[in-house]
Order: structure tokens, then C-alpha cells, then sequence
């Protein structure tokens, strides 16, 4: 189904509810809290991870920004989700999309229709929000900065994800294969969504995609005092490890 805003230059085929791809796939449009972001599969940004140009305040913006994209030259910065005013558009898009979207009065948001939660990999612009996640969960550790997130996913390609509905962030579960075993860390669903099957969704996906990689143990590391957690770990056939764990904290540059 095509959407019926689209301008006629650049093409953007829905895929679901706020999503949209260009038909050549290069392009995927997504609405979140704070606009329309535009990923782009053939760039990267700093972190290396795909380059998120916006956000956009309407949908026309973000097309008329992967046109600039297409013709104009390569951005060099990635661009954080935040408000519309604090964002740093390309110099390419900066001229399309400032001049081309004049502030109009806010319209009433039409009725929401349900929505389906969507697994998907980390982006960049996923860590504030999967910070914010994680505290309400209790859960903080080395390694949940934006650079050392992006390494994660760079390194395990298709293991580190998040469940979003919508533009939020509901879920996470991050996946690595050292080459002899998995790991998975951080597994949270939002309260707001418990119980529906995500977290399970979420590690079937990182399963799957171990099995795929020929790896023939997952691990998870559970604080003691988590019932929950130790439930769903229980339910989804994981046992009780004897051994116990010990780390280190390394000095990094
Ligand atoms: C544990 C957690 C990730 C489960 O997320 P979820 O999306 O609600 O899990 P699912 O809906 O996929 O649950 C699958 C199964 O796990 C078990 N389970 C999940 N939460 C449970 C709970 N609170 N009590 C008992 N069993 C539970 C059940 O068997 C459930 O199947 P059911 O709903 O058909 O009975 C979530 O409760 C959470 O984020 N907790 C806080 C963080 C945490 O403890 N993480 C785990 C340690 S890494």
C-alpha cells in the first residue's frame, strides 16, 4: 500500500503503521516521539551503525531529505533523536527541510488503531531511550554508553535488538557471540507491556540467529533477587549454572 501523502518524486512504500521504505530499500522513513527520522542502509554514521538523518516534522520533509540525500554530499555527523529545533540537520537537508516545512498549527491526532510491537536491531538513536528502559528496571552497567553500545551491534550483527511500538521503546535484549558461547544481556520489557510475549519474542529472535552463527550454549547472568527474571529464564528451558561468576573492571582508553 502506498501512503497517500507521498510527493511524487521519491516513492515510499508503507510497511506498517509510521513505517515506510523507498522502493528501492535504501530509505526507511519512521515516525517517532520526536519526528520523522530517515535511516539510511547505505551510510553509517559515527558509531557505525545505519546514518539516521532528522527528525523531520512531517513526512513531506523527510522525503524531500532523502532526495537531498540522494544527490547531495555524504553527511559526515550522526544525528541524535531530539526535539525538531535541537537537531542537526545535513547541510543538504537543513536547506530542503527548514525552508520546506513552514510551521502550521498542531492538528488533532486522528484515533490511534492498535499496534503491533516490532522487533527490530539498536539504533543509535535508541539509547536514550533504552537507558531510560533499563533504570526504570534497575538495571546499569559498563558498557551501556552509545559508543560501546554501537560496538556491541556492529560485532553481532542482528543479536542486539529492541522491541518498539510504535516510537517507543518497550523491550531490549542484547546478544553476542564470543565465538564459543552467546550472551544475552539486558532483557527488559517495559511493565506497561509485560506478559505479551515479548521478551520471548525477543529471544527467539537472539536463539535463532546464535543457532544460525553454529553457537551451542546461550548464557545469561541474572541478579540474584530477580523472581522474575529467573521465572522467565526457567520457563524458556534455561538452567541453573554451578559456577560462579567473577569480573574485573579493565582500564580503556
Ligand atoms: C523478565 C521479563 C523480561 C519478562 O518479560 P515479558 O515480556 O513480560 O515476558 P514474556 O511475556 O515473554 O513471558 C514469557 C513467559 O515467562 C514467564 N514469566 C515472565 N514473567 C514472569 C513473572 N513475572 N512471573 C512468573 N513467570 C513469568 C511466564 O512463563 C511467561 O509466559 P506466560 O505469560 O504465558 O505465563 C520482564 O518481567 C522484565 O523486564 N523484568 C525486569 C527485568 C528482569 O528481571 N529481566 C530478566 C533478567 S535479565
Amino acid at each position: 500500500m502506498v501512503d497517500k501523502e507521498q510527493a511524487p518524486d521519491e516513492k515510499l512504500k508503507r510497511e506498517r503503521a509510521g513505517t515506510y521504505r523507498t522502493a528501492d530499500g535504501r530509505f526507511t522513513v519512521e515516525q517517532t516521539s520526536s519526528g520523522w527520522l530517515v535511516m539510511d542502509a547505505e551510510q553509517t554514521d559515527e558509531l557505525g551503525l545505519a546514518l539516521a538523518r532528522g527528525p523531520f516534522t512531517t513526512i513531506d520533509a523527510a522525503r524531500a531529505a532523502i532526495a537531498a540525500a540522494r544527490t547531495g554530499p555524504a553527511p559526515t555527523s550522526a544525528v541524535r533523536e531530539a526535539p525538531q529545533r535541537k537537531a542537526t540537520p545535513t547541510p543538504a537537508s537543513a536547506a530542503k527541510t527548514t525552508t520546506a516545512t513552514p510551521r502550521r498549527p498542531p492538528r488533532a491526532a486522528p484515533p490511534r488503531p492498535a499496534r503491533e510491537v516490532v522487533i527490530r536491531e539498536m539504533r543509535t538513536v535508541d539509547g536514550d531511550a533504552l537507558r531510560a528502559l533499563w533504570r526504570d528496571a534497575g538495571f546499569g552497567s559498563l558498557g551501556d554508553d552509545d559508543r560501546s553500545l554501537a560496538r556491541l551491534a556492529r560485532r553481532n550483527p542482528g543479536l542486539v535488538l529492541v522491541a518498539a511500538d510504535g516510537s517507543r521503546v518497550v523491550g531490549s535484549a542484547l546478544g553476542a557471540w564470543d565465538g564459543r558461547r552467546g550472551w544475552i544481556y539486558h532483557v527488559v520489557t517495559a511493565p506497561s507491556h509485560r506478559r505479551r510475549g515479548i521478551a520471548t519474542k525477543l529471544i527467539d529472535q537472539i536463539e535463532t540467529a546464535l543457532v544460525s552463527l553454529g553457537c551451542p550454549k546461550a548464557n545469561v547472568m541474572i541478579r540474584p533477587d530477580s523472581d522474575e527474571g529467573a521465572e522467565f529464564w526457567t520457563a524458556r528451558g534455561y538452567a541453573v549454572s554451578t559456577s560462579r561468576q567473577f569480573g574485573k573492571e579493565l582500564e580503556t582508553r
